[in-house]
This record gives structure tokens, C-alpha cells and sequence, in this order.
């Protein structure tokens, strides 16, 4: 690539300077120093014919003496046979001519308004054109690097600054490029962490499956005592396992069910009513305000996990006697949804990872999940062109608001 620019580049340089050269050559073709040597000759000719006439060629030679240190290229010659056009003189008297002795720098003289320039200029193109070919294919080399060591797993590869310095389409090509790495550095990490994070959530149940399981070998009688507790353990990696497959395919956008025209308050009455009944233990209500319908195109079992998933978050982080308010209203084409606890809610660095699966915030709190329920929620609501945000509330508590484009009229679109 670098030779091809060079050769490109100092090939349009060197026939721009040969035409230029050629063009100087046959318009001027004689330079103007031949046009004075060859006047200074006519003059001095005619000058020492004029001397033979009067003073013979002994007077001729002694005059040439005195001038010859002027003209340095010429010389005085005797001529026996006189037959050249250029001679001086009378046959009997012996002629004279001048000759021209030329100069030792003559032909470089003659050469010089032609060669000169066009060394010059090939040395010189030459060397812009390396300067500028290493310049044009810099990012381009600097970008294959950067390919080459993000392929050998270095992520955290970017382009350097200087290339960010250069012009405009070097900038954006290295902003492109960051942007890449940082998408990718940012996809494998969370493939790792999520790795990372199925084993250990495996790991709990499966190890108290385990001991269970030693106990029961040891001491058959306790079977039946320890199987409510296997049974839950089973019981959660059964819903572990569900929950990663539903997230995994909602990620991938797996077509996951049908679309359909449901009331969506409808839904949010039933899950409130169970979330009531729960929570009457440590008195928690949960109460519902606003539209008396809530109608949109979506899929009842996908809205209905990310409803319950918020919901019950909420009731499970409300304090003793604490009051969870469901609000839903009609917004334009938009369903809003809010669902606000008295709770202590989630620092503000965090609002943003609580959508992240597995992350738990307070694990202190005894969690209703695996911490996989809002993460299946937002996917669920993204797959509807919607969205779901985390903020705090004052004095306390966390308000999540849910948005679902009702896409009523709009039939075909199904997941
Ligand atoms: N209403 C809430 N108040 C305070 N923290 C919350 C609330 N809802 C969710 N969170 C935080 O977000 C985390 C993720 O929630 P989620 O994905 O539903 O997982 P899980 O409920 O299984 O813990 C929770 O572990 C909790 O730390
Ligand atoms: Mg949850």
C-alpha cells in the first residue's frame, strides 16, 4: 500500500516536472550564453580582419596577445590552407582563424538549465512523496494494528491520540474504532460476569443438594425431613435456569409469543391483589390510582413478568406498614405506568445497573429473585419499543416508571 501511494505520488510529481522542463525547452531552444558566444565570435572576427588588412599577421597575433586573456575560450590559429569560411586573411600571407577551445564546463553549461532542475526535483518529489505516502496510510496502519491486538484479545486497545489530532476523517475513523473496542471490551466482560455469576447462583443450591443428599446416605429417617428443603433448592435452580433462558432469548429477540389486545390494568389489578395478599404479613399495601383502562398491543405473558417482577421489587423493599402507589396513565400513543415504595431505594450510580442481570444492590435485603427480574423486565419492555427508568424518591424510596407505546392499530407486530 505505502509503495503504491509512493510510486502514485512521485510519478505525478516527476512527469508534472518533465512536461514543465520540456515545455522551457522548446520555447527557448538555444540558452542565452550560446547566443553571446556566439556574437562575442562575429565581433572578434570581424575585429582582426579588420587588424590583418592593416597590420599583417604578425600584427594580427600580437594585437590577439594583448586581448586574448578577455576572451579565454577562443583561440588564434594559423590556417595554411585558408579554405575555411572563418579565415582571416589573404592564402599568400598565411591565414589565421579562430577557434573555438570550448570550456571545461561547457557541456555541463549546455546541460545544466535541464538536468539540474529535474535531479533536483526527482530528489526532492522523492522525498515529499515518502513523507506523504507514510503520512496518507499512518491510520491505516495504526487501525490494522489495533485490529491485530484486539484480535489477540487485548480489549482494551485504542487508537493512539496523535491519530485523533490529524484531520477530520482520521478523527472520526478513530472515534469509530474506539467505539468498537469499548463495545466490545463492554460485551466480553458481561459475558464473563454473567458466566461467572450463573455458576455461583448454581453453586448454593446445588452444594445444599449435595450435603442433603450426604445426610439422607447417612441417616436414611432424615429423608423425608430434608426433602421441603431440597425441594426448594430444586425449586430455584429450576427457576434460574427459566429466567436466564427467557433473558437469553429476549436478548437475542427470539420471537417469544404472540402479540394481542389486552387491558393492561387488568393485569396490574390480579398482580396487586396477590401482592395484597402477600403482604399482609408485615402489613404492606398496595394500591392502584388513575385510567380506568389501560389498553395496548403487547404480550400478556411478557408484560405480565415485568409488572409482577417491579411490583413485588417494590412490596419486598417497603418497611412495616408501608403503602406501595401503582399509577397508570395514558400518555399520547404511551402507556405510563409508575410504581413508588417507601423503601430505602438505590444509590444513584447504581439506577442504571439494577437493570443489569445479577446485580444486586443491597444483599442485605432479602431478595425476592435471583436478580434477574428486572433485567427479563426491561428486555420484555424494550421487545415492546418501550422503556423502563429507576429514581429516587424524597425523603426515600424508589419510583420505577414503565413506558409501553400502545401500538393499538398497529396488528402486525408481534415479538
Ligand atoms: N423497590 C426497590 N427498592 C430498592 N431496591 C430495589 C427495588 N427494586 C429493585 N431493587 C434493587 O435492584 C436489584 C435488582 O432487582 P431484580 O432484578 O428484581 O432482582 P432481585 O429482585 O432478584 O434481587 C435488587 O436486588 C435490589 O437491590
Ligand atoms: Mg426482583
Amino acid at each position: 500500500m505505502i509503495l503504491r501511494v509512493f510510486a502514485f505520488i512521485w510519478g505525478a510529481t516527476l512527469v508534472t516536472l518533465l512536461l514543465f522542463l520540456s515545455l522551457i525547452f522548446f520555447v527557448d531552444l538555444t540558452p542565452p550564453k550560446d547566443v553571446w558566444r556566439k556574437a562575442e565570435l562575429e565581433i572578434l572576427e570581424q575585429e582582426l580582419a579588420l587588424i590583418y588588412d592593416r597590420e599583417g599577421p604578425a600584427g594580427t597575433r600580437a594585437f590577439w596577445q594583448q586581448i586574448a586573456p578577455a576572451h579565454p575560450s577562443y583561440g588564434l590559429e594559423a590556417d595554411s590552407s585558408c579554405t575555411h569560411p572563418s579565415a582571416i586573411g589573404v592564402s599568400g600571407d598565411g591565414c589565421l582563424r579562430l577557434v573555438d577551445l570550448g570550456s571545461a564546463d561547457d557541456t555541463l553549461a549546455l546541460l545544466r538549465p535541464v538536468t539540474l532542475p529535474l535531479i533536483l526535483g526527482a530528489v526532492v518529489s522523492a522525498m515529499m512523496a515518502i513523507f506523504l505516502s507514510r503520512w496518507l496510510t499512518r491510520p491505516i496502519r495504526e487501525v490494522s494494528r489495533g485490529l491485530k491486538a484486539i484480535a489477540e484479545g487485548h480489549l482494551e486497545t485504542r487508537m493512539p491520540a496523535s491519530l485523533r489530532t490529524s484531520n477530520r476523517e482520521m478523527q472520526e475513523l478513530g472515534k469509530d474504532f474506539d467505539l468498537a473496542a469499548e463495545r466490545l471490551q463492554a460485551l466480553s466482560e458481561g459475558r464473563n460476569r454473567l458466566f461467572h455469576d450463573i455458576s455461583h447462583e448454581i453453586r448454593s443450591p446445588l452444594a445444599r443438594l449435595r450435603a442433603a443428599v450426604g445426610l439422607i446416605e447417612i441417616n436414611p429417617a432424615r429423608g423425608s425431613s430434608l426433602a421441603g428443603r431440597m425441594e426448594g433448592d430444586i425449586a430455584r435452580l429450576d427457576q434460574l435456569v427459566n429466567e436466564i433462558l427467557t433473558l437469553a432469548r429476549l436478548e437475542r429477540g427470539e420471537r417469544l409469543g404472540e402479540f394481542q389486545r389486552i387491558d393492561l390494568l387488568d393485569l396490574v389489578e390480579n398482580i396487586i391483589a396477590d401482592a395484597n395478599f402477600e403482604g399482609r404479613v408485615r402489613d404492606v399495601k398496595v394500591q392502584y390510582s388513575g385510567a380506568n383502562t389501560l389498553e395496548l398491543h403487547g404480550n400478556l405473558e411478557l408484560l405480565h413478568r415485568a409488572c409482577e417482577n417491579v411490583i413485588r421489587n417494590a412490596l419486598a423493599h417497603s418497611p412495616q406498614g408501608g403503602v406501595v402507589a401503582v399509577t397508570g396513565r395514558l400518555a399520547g400513543e404511551t402507556i405510563v405506568l409508575e410504581i413508588a415504595d417507601h423503601g430505602v431505594g438505590v444509590p444513584e450510580a447504581d439506577l442504571k445497573n439494577i437493570f443489569n442481570p445479577f446485580v444486586r444492590v443491597d444483599e442485605a435485603t432479602p431478595s425476592v429473585g435471583i436478580g434477574l427480574g428486572l433485567a427479563i423486565a426491561s428486555s420484555a419492555l424494550h421487545s415492546h419499543g418501550g422503556s423502563i427508568t429507576a429514581r429516587n424518591r424524597q425523603p426515600h424510596g424508589l419510583l420505577i416508571e414503565i413506558v409501553i407505546p400502545t401500538l393499538i392499530g398497529n396488528a402486525s407486530s408481534e415479538l
